[in-house]
């Protein structure tokens, strides 16, 4: 049945991700993590509270102790329908952005309540992330060789022709190997596995897949994006210890369940928002000029597969007198 064209949230997430770009964008390469944290937490959590919706937060920084904002289970919007889940991430990439190095973005994600997959305890998951061409291919639990020859077959390459991302880490050494043993190409990345998702479905980011295991709020966050653009992600949680394990198994984790699309986000009715704060494959990064700033953002609906690239300029001028954080 045709459908009158409906609201699009993710228009509205932009702001959310601009805004905590901006603040975040100030402490680049300045050292001081926790300081760039706090400054895109403040932006986002002013900017969702604007947004007519009544959200929970599913994926967000961490227990309530440890995070004063924007915690799990965390109310947010104006408290009006539509009911939602919500995943944020104000920085993904601290690390990269606190040390001026590539690849760090805001992002956020919503989807009808109950649709998104909550990690709990567990801070890793095992990842295989494709787009679009090789989407239905790929197996988790298949050999590298299986998962890359596959790939090179759906998107009609030679395996010495694809690009592997994998997030740089000794935990990864094994993989590595792996990939260059079939000849395909990697590129390594220092941090942000979630841009590293996405660039697989990014028709100019030359990536063709994302292995690895990297944070399970990131994963939950590349379901939503890959939704609408398209793609594939499989996940498995990966624990840190015996002790983790064990914790998440007594709450009903299961540690060999492969999660899918639907697993991690079950719903086609979802809506992602990301901008660059440092430069990268897929964003540019917050760039100051006299008085204001420009922006580069992905806006993502999944029911619709629309995803638009926002280039925004905003003026301090006119943004500082109005706003309640300082630009
Ligand atoms: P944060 O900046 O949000 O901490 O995450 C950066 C990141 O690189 C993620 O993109 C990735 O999923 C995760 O860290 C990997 O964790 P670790 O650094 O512990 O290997």
């Amino acid at each position: 049945m045709p459908s009158k064209p409906t609201r699009n949230l993710a228009l509205e997430l932009v702001r959310v991700t601009e805004a905590a770009a901006l603040a975040a964008g100030r402490f680049m390469g300045r050292g001081a993590k926790e300081a760039a944290d706090k400054a895109a937490v403040d932006a986002m959590r002013l900017v969702l509270n604007s947004i007519e919706m009544d959200a929970v937060v599913v994926i967000g920084e961490g227990e309530k102790d440890e995070a004063p904002m924007l915690f799990n289970g965390e109310r947010l919007g104006n408290g009006s329908p539509p009911e939602v889940d919500i995943a944020v991430d104000p920085i993904d990439g601290t690390r990269p952005l606190a040390n001026g190095f590539v690849n760090s973005i805001a992002t956020v994600a919503v989807a009808p309540r109950g649709a998104m997959f909550n990690p709990g305890p567990v801070f890793y998951m095992n990842k295989i992330a494709v787009g679009p061409q090789a989407k239905g291919v790929i197996d988790i639990e298949a050999p590298v060789k299986v998962n890359l020859e596959r790939i090179a077959k759906a998107k009609d390459m030679h395996i010495n022709d694809l690009t592997v991302v994998i997030l740089d880490r000794p935990r990864h050494a094994e993989l590595v190997k792996e990939v260059r043993a079939c000849g395909a190409r990697i590129r390594l990345i220092p941090d942000g596995d979630v841009a590293g998702a996405l660039m697989t479905a990014w028709p100019d980011a030359g990536i063709d897949v994302l292995m690895g295991i990297g944070g399970t709020p990131e994963g939950v966050l590349a379901a939503c994006a890959l939704r609408g653009m398209d793609g594939e992600i499989q996940a498995k949680l990966f624990p840190r210890s015996e002790e983790e394990k064990h914790r998440a198994e007594e709450m009903g984790y299961d540690f060999d369940t492969i999660l899918g699309m639907n697993d991690l986000v079950s719903s086609e009715n979802v809506f992602f928002a990301a901008t660059g704060i440092t430069n990268g494959e897929l964003l540019d990064g917050v760039k100051y000029f006299s008085h204001g700033a420009r922006t580069d953002s992905l806006v993502i609906r999944g029911t619709t597969g629309t995803v638009r690239e926002i280039v925004a300029r905003h003026n301090f001028t006119k943004l500082n007198p109005i706003s309640e954080v300082e630009y």
